[in-house]
């Protein structure tokens, strides 16, 4: 049950199906094109939509401007030390800014970078820095059986050192929770094999730390060891082992934009950490603001300590269980268990007629839009050409933001369009114009509807 209440609210509106037709029309089936204002519910992601607390917008009015050395820097720095237990800082204006600065004072060409999965802007930031990206979770990591299904397989790490020599691998990265895997959580077991098979390698051992408030309470309900521990004990735990954190604010900072990249106090650390300044002085700004305003520092120093209360976080994961199950009690396949800020749908069974190349994950998510105003985000074969994922569509849920009564809504909007599925109204879809960039099609590609009989003729 949610331990807060509302006292500042945001009007929404559920548009007439003649607007929500136009809409979706005018977007080119991509929703990244909809007015937000033309959304009812808003599930494209849970990266800086959340709700901020009074007393993160108390913080903000002690926001100091100053260039250098604000006491709002010092105020996050105490909050990151205390929470997570690193006491080097360097802000970044958010988490991709974070992984710039530290992924490219760590990889070189012709380097490999193993993580549990790589998150797309984690992958293309290797890859800007000449590495390659190398995924290694579970073969049967979405199986349903494991209870920490985010986990690496330190074997594939090793089976990968053994192929291009343990000098090619300067950092092991271990990303909590797994986005790219349904938001799975990583177990501190697993945390204590990534770090002893970095130091084999003598990597670097990183972790994405985005959702740690997320997977502390994961371990905490699944981990025998940590059944007793409070979510920040367990928070603090699982990061004790890493060398550097790379964090964006905008999921458990509990902020609408920022980041950091943090890293242990070890005088092994201070060549990687000298290199990370000039790197966040060059792309984010000086080391002390780092790309974010002095009142947004504050705001993220108050949010990580909120992230981790009891209260606060059970209410978050209890919720986005609730939707799974709304969703799985109305026949929709949903990855269970589910994780810690997203359902995901499996759309290949849930329109089983949509064949791959017609987009089924695409053509869910317009649906969503058609019959609810929902806005989901297609994580298949749209977003990822050239990869054999699953054909999911993602559900994220903004922290703090949507009631029962908005879970409601997007479960009934599942079964209005179970029902045009069953009437065979639903058509694939095909693509009309996509950018260069095969790896950002999702963003800005558009695409229109094709029925089946002009299939044949399109191909
Ligand atoms: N790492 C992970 C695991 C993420 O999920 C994200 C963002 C980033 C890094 C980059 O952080 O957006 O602050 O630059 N994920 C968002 C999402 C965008 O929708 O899952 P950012």
């Amino acid at each position: 049950m949610r331990a807060y209440k509302s006292k500042v609210v945001s009007p929404i509106r559920l548009p007439d199906r003649d607007e929500r037709e136009s809409q979706l029309e005018r977007a080119g089936y991509n929703v990244f094109n909809l007015d937000s204002d033309a959304v009812f519910v808003d599930l494209l992601t849970d990266s800086g939509t959340g709700t901020m607390s009074e007393s993160q917008w108390a913080a903000m009015m002690s926001g100091d401007e100053a260039y250098a050395g604000s006491a709002s820097f010092e105020r996050l720095r105490e909050s990151v030390a205390d929470v997570m237990g690193f006491e080097r800082i360097l802000p970044a204006h958010q988490g991709r800014g974070a992984e710039n600065v530290l992924y490219g004072a760590l990889v070189e060409d012709g380097d490999y970078v193993p993580n549990n999965t790589h998150f797309d802007t984690t992958r293309a930031h290797i890859a800007n820095n000449g590495g390659e990206p190398v995924d290694c979770p579970h073969d049967d990591a979405l199986s349903g059986d494991r209870e920490f299904a985010g986990d690496i397989d330190v074997e594939q790490v090793r089976a990968l050192a053994d192929e291009v020599g343990a000098d090619r691998i300067p950092a092991v990265l271990l990303t909590l929770t797994n986005n790219s895997l349904a938001g799975q959580p990583v177990s501190v077991e697993n945390v204590h094999e990534a770090r002893k098979v970095a130091d084999e390698l003598d990597a670097t051992f990183v972790v994405d730390a985005c959702r740690f408030a997320e997977n502390a309470y994961f371990v905490r309900e699944r981990e025998a060891e940590f059944a007793d521990r409070s979510v920040a004990e367990v928070a603090r735990e699982q990061l004790s082992y890493a060398d550097a954190l790379v964090m964006s604010g905008k999921k458990d900072g509990l902020v609408n934009v920022g980041g950091f990249v943090a890293l242990r106090d070890d005088p092994a650390l201070d060549d990687l950490h000298a290199k990370a300044r000039e790197r966040a002085i060059l792309y984010e700004g000086f080391t002390t603001y780092g790309g974010m305003a002095g009142r947004d520092l504050e705001a993220m120093a108050v949010g990580l300590r909120e992230a981790v209360e009891e209260s606060y976080i059970a209410d978050r994961v209890g919720q986005v269980q609730r939707l799974g199950d709304m969703l799985a009690e109305r026949d929709v396949p949903v990855q269970r268990p589910t994780g810690g800020h997203a359902v995901y749908v499996n759309a290949a069974e849930f329109l089983p007629e949509i064949p791959a190349e017609r987009f089924p994950g695409q053509a869910l998510v317009c649906e969503l839009y058609r019959e609810g105003a929902v806005r989901g985000v297609e994580l298949g074969s749209f977003a990822f050409p050239d990869t054999d994922r699953p054909e999911l569509v993602r559900l994220s849920l903004p922290r703090r933001t949507y009631g029962a009564d908005h879970l409601e809504h997007v479960a009934e909007t599942f079964e209005k369009v179970a029902e045009r599925r069953d009437a065979g109204e639903i058509s694939g879809l095909e693509i009309t114009d996509e950018p260069e960039m095969a790896e950002l099609r999702h963003f800005s590609a558009e695409l229109r509807p094709v029925r089946e009989q002009e299939t044949t003729t399109a191909d």
